[in-house]
């Protein structure tokens, strides 16, 4: 797809908001879901970038993104009218249930990116209802909120990387807070906050994206508590689509036997119980 960006916004030093226009199939896009990007006209880098959906609003798709390297910063270069050569939906998303609550949310740093649209998702319409309606998810934002229990908490390194507060709180999410150095919120990591909001109320399902360290406590902590967990895992990719397994993962079935699994393909939304996380870790 050749898309027209309409913004590409610096929100905090080094993350930037881009919205480009809707095309067709990303109107059946789910939470947890991403796009392959193109970031040069030249062969440098090759390979596309994969960045989740952020936010879907009538019209326009928007990815949330930290420069890190040679893709993203190109990304960060592009200006409004400039047309950006982009792949997806792509992946599996998240697997949200319509009657359980509460449902607690934890975004560590960029780890927010997928979890924004995730709330648009739980608190505009479940699936159930979009699917009786074949309603396309660019309308979602039009219809009345839900009023669901969903909890979301919120932990970056300092005050400035605390991003999309406010837009969480407008969905009628709770919010929290925490922040390394206490410069925001609770001093010390979201994990902590995680622990209390469980101890308080058991949660209903639990999803989470942040640094891998973190999912692995949060992983850790909802197992403890026979809560389920879905957490969005980021790996290394080649084609995107499941061909190349330039981006497999060892995880284990239920039953314990262990196997391959593509993130691009079969993820990047995985029950936290199916990841070995000291393989997962070892391996970046
Ligand atoms: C499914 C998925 C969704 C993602 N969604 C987002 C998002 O919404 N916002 C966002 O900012 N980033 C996201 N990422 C990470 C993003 O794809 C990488 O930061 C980006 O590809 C880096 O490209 P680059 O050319 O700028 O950096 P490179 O020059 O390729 O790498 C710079 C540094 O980043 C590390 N890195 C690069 N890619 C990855 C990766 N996939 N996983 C872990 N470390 C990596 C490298 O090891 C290196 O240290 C996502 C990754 C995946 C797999
Ligand atoms: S990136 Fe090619 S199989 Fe996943």
């Amino acid at each position: 797809m050749k898309q027209k960006i309409l913004s590409n916004e610096e929100i905090a030093p080094g993350i930037f908001r881009m919205v480009v226009n809707m095309w067709k199939e990303a109107q059946k896009a789910c939470p947890g879901q991403f796009v392959h990007i193109r970031c040069s006209s030249s062969n440098d880098p090759l390979l596309r970038r994969p960045l989740s959906i952020h936010e879907l609003i009538p019209e326009t798709v928007g990815v949330l993104y930290r420069v890190v390297g040679k893709g993203t910063d190109l990304l960060s270069k592009k200006k409004r009218g400039d047309v950006l050569d982009i792949i997806g939906p792509l992946g599996c998303g998240f697997r949200t249930k319509p009657a359980v609550e509460p449902v607690v949310i934890v975004a560590g740093g960029m780890g927010v990116a997928p979890l924004l649209f995730l709330a648009q998702s739980l608190m505009n319409v479940d699936r159930h209802m979009r699917a009786k309606q074949a309603l396309p998810q660019n309308r979602l934002a039009s219809l009345p909120l839900q009023r669901r229990d969903v909890r979301v908490l919120i932990g970056a390194k300092t005050r400035e990387f605390i991003l999309c507060e406010e837009e969480f709180t407008k969905l009628g999410c709770s919010v929290d807070i925490a922040t390394d150095d206490g410069s925001y919120g609770q001093e010390g990591y979201v994990s902590s906050l995680f622990e209390e909001s469980i101890r308080k109320k058991k949660a209903g399902q639990v999803f989470a994206c942040g640094p891998n360290a973190m999912l692995r406590e949060i992983a850790a902590m909802s197992a403890r508590r026979a809560v389920e967990c879905h957490v969005s895992l980021e790996s290394r990719m080649g084609c995107g689509v499941g061909v190349c397994l330039g981006c497999v993962i060892k995880t284990k079935g239920k039953d314990g036997i262990s196997g391959y699994r593509r993130v691009c393909r079969d993820g990047p939304v995985f029950d936290a119980q199916t990841v070995l996380w000291d393989e997962f870790i070892s391996r970046l």
